[in-house]
């Protein structure tokens, strides 16, 4: 697994806030460096395009609360309500634009989010007991058994599979391709969805889309009432990148229970999002923030940006034990015009315990693999 604290260059986000993977690639142009780079003298700063793990001085986060403070007097109820109400036709509208030329491949993925592919990792991290494939143990007997993964539903996409992974907003595919790409143990099914139709369509008439091996919806994750076409659970893994912070945050709690129900006993959430202060935030102006965090860009596309605690709140709530919690401070520079960028990104991982709190007992689906 990587190293706690490893940067990760690259995210996604609206127009104003897309930066290149470039800084990420090691000099020989062959493999992603991740964390370790060092600034440790402030004379050097433009010697290179990125440092990880910046310290952050006391001043510096001073000023940053202050700006943040400054430049957020809320939008009228009418226009925040416009923004909630058209939230995917504003995605669809960026999709429209952009196609599939926006968001990149991220190289970080297999690195940071090993479970994306556990037989590639020398460690074959899971969170499920396993076997020597990085298969759960009763998962891999029933696929071998030729057996129904649910006595209960058996008709939904990837039923006879036994590794499911679900990317959550997951645009054009830029996670799901890669993980179909790099993943080829015959029992994985991906799911992916989104919002936006829009960007599901391009998905779909993307030519690596595979019916066999995927499945691709149009789903409003923070609808918690409407159904997924996969029974609770029974997946493995489900990926949120910067998608979290695309909802209203009153949404956000409610959107990560009903996704966690989908969770097999041990499977696991990933989350790559947002931090506090990152400089996507510090760089909204007045009359872009519709409440403390929380702004639209001038697309109408909506960012939350988040602290470790509020997401470990949030998974917890959910019934999910944490793996990982950690906060990426990259600096990156622009040597040509001599500026420097602060960034801040969130990366989590969290369990669905084995055994469910007594809290969550209740109305938890039959365990597939506990
Ligand atoms: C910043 S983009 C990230 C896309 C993709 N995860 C990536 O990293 O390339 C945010 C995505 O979340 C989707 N999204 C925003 N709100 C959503 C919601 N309530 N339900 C489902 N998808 C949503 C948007 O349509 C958009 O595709």
């Amino acid at each position: 697994m990587a190293a706690p604290h490893a940067a990760v260059a690259g995210e996604a986000g609206s127009g104003d806030t897309e930066l290149s993977l470039a800084s990420s690639i090691s000099e020989d142009g062959k493999r992603p460096q991740f964390g370790t780079r060092f600034l440790t003298d402030p004379r050097q700063v433009f010697q290179h395009n990125a440092w990880d793990n910046v310290e952050w001085t006391e001043e510096q986060e001073a000023s940053a609360k202050k700006k943040v403070l400054e430049n957020c007097q809320p939008l009228p109820s009418e226009k925040q309500e416009e923004y909630e109400n058209r939230a995917n036709e504003y995605w669809n509208d960026f999709y429209t634009i952009h196609e599939n030329r926006f968001f990149k491949d991220r190289h970080w993925l297999f690195t940071e989010f090993p479970e994306l592919c556990p037989q590639c990792s020398p460690n074959n991290v899971t969170h499920q007991k396993v076997s020597s494939t990085g298969r759960c143990v009763q998962d891999e007997e029933r696929a071998k058994q030729g057996a129904a993964v649910s006595p209960i539903n058996v008709n939904f996409p990837g039923a006879t599979a036994s590794y499911r992974i679900l990317e959550v907003g997951c645009g054009v595919g830029n996670t799901v391709f890669p993980i179909l790409k790099t993943n080829n143990d015959p029992e994985l099914f991906v799911y992916c969805c989104d919002f936006s139709s829009t960007a599901v369509d391009l998905v779909k008439t993307n030519p690596e889309y595979n019916l066999g091996r995927c499945f691709a919806f149009v789903h409003d994750l923070s609808d918690v009432e409407a159904n997924y076409p996969i029974p609770d659970g029974t997946l493995d893994v489900i990926v949120l990148i910067f998608v979290l912070s695309a909802l209203h945050p009153i949404k956000m709690q409610a959107s990560i229970s009903r996704l966690a129900r989908l969770l097999k006993p041990g499977g696991v959430m990933l989350l790559r999002d947002y931090g506090r202060y990152d400089m996507a935030q510090l760089r909204f102006k007045k009359g872009r923030c519709l409440s403390d965090n929380f702004y639209v860009r001038g697309d109408g596309t909506r960012v939350y940006f988040f602290t470790q605690e509020e997401l470990h709140s949030m998974f917890t709530e959910a019934g999910l034990e944490k793996v990982q919690n950690l906060v990426d401070r990259r600096l990156q520079v622009n040597r040509g015009k001599q500026l420097t960028m602060y960034r801040v990104w969130i990366q989590c991982k969290y369990h669905k315990p084995l055994v469910p709190s007594p809290e969550t007992r209740d109305g938890d689906a039959e365990p597939d693999c506990s």
